[in-house]
């Protein structure tokens, strides 16, 4: 498939902490994923994780019911190797997004900068779809998005750049906003790109 060959050529070329998007700490990530009263019981994917430590960062405070979906083997390679026997704790699902048919749900659906990439009216259809399927009534989705300030392209790929509502509105029902944030990314070239990522909920019946 081209697209994973696209990513898989990325982090090979570049390793875990010379793309772009390479974050020493989620600190975002956790920060929201915090002020939703998650701990270590609670069930997470994240989703075009990639070579993400936010699953280790998740490891170190305990959780144990984690899986990380992407289409990229290299990207996934690169973090079981960083995690070492740890990576036996997390569910590594080699699958595109769009394609893929969720076994279970999932309290927290975690996406930071894939969701994104998804410039055509039918894969925002399928992503949403897949969302509906996998994420627990009650449950939040953390999704990250370049803000409208943000970069154009990323990776070399155009993306769409949301605000907090307007990606609520493409998402759409039955999930309602409820809590965003603005994060400025530096890159590891010491680029600024400025995030949103908003927590939409799933109502509980
Ligand atoms: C910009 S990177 C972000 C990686 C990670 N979320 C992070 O914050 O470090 C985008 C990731 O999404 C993955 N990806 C892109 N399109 C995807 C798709 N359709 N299905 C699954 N993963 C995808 C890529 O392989 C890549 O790892």
């Amino acid at each position: 498939m081209e697209e994973a060959r696209h990513w898989d050529r990325s982090y090979s070329a570049k390793g875990e902490g010379g793309v772009s998007w390479f974050e020493e700490s989620p600190a975002a990530s956790i920060k929201l994923i915090e002020r939703f009263g998650a701990g270590p019981g609670t069930s997470l994917i994240d989703i075009g994780g990639g070579a993400s430590r936010l699953v280790d960062e998740l490891i170190e405070r305990g959780w144990h019911d984690l899986a990380v979906l992407d289409l990229s083997r290299a990207a996934i390679d690169l973090a079981r190797q960083r995690l070492g026997p740890a990576s036996e704790r997390v569910d590594w699902i080699l699958t595109d997004v769009m394609k893929w048919q969720p076994a279970r749900r999932y309290d927290i659906w975690h996406d930071r900068a894939a969701f994104h990439f998804l410039t055509e009216a039918a894969d925002r259809t399928a992503y949403a779809q897949r969302l509906d399927e996998a994420l627990s009534p009650g449950g939040h989705a953390i999704i990250a998005t370049f803000a409208p300030d943000g970069p154009e392209r990323c990776s070399g790929l155009p993306v769409m750049r949301y605000s907090p509502e307007a990606l609520a509105e493409i998402i759409g029902a039955p999930f309602v906003l409820v809590d965003s944030l603005r994060h400025v990314h530096i890159t590891p070239a010491g680029v600024r790109q400025p995030f949103q990522f908003s927590v939409l909920r799933r109502a509980a019946t």
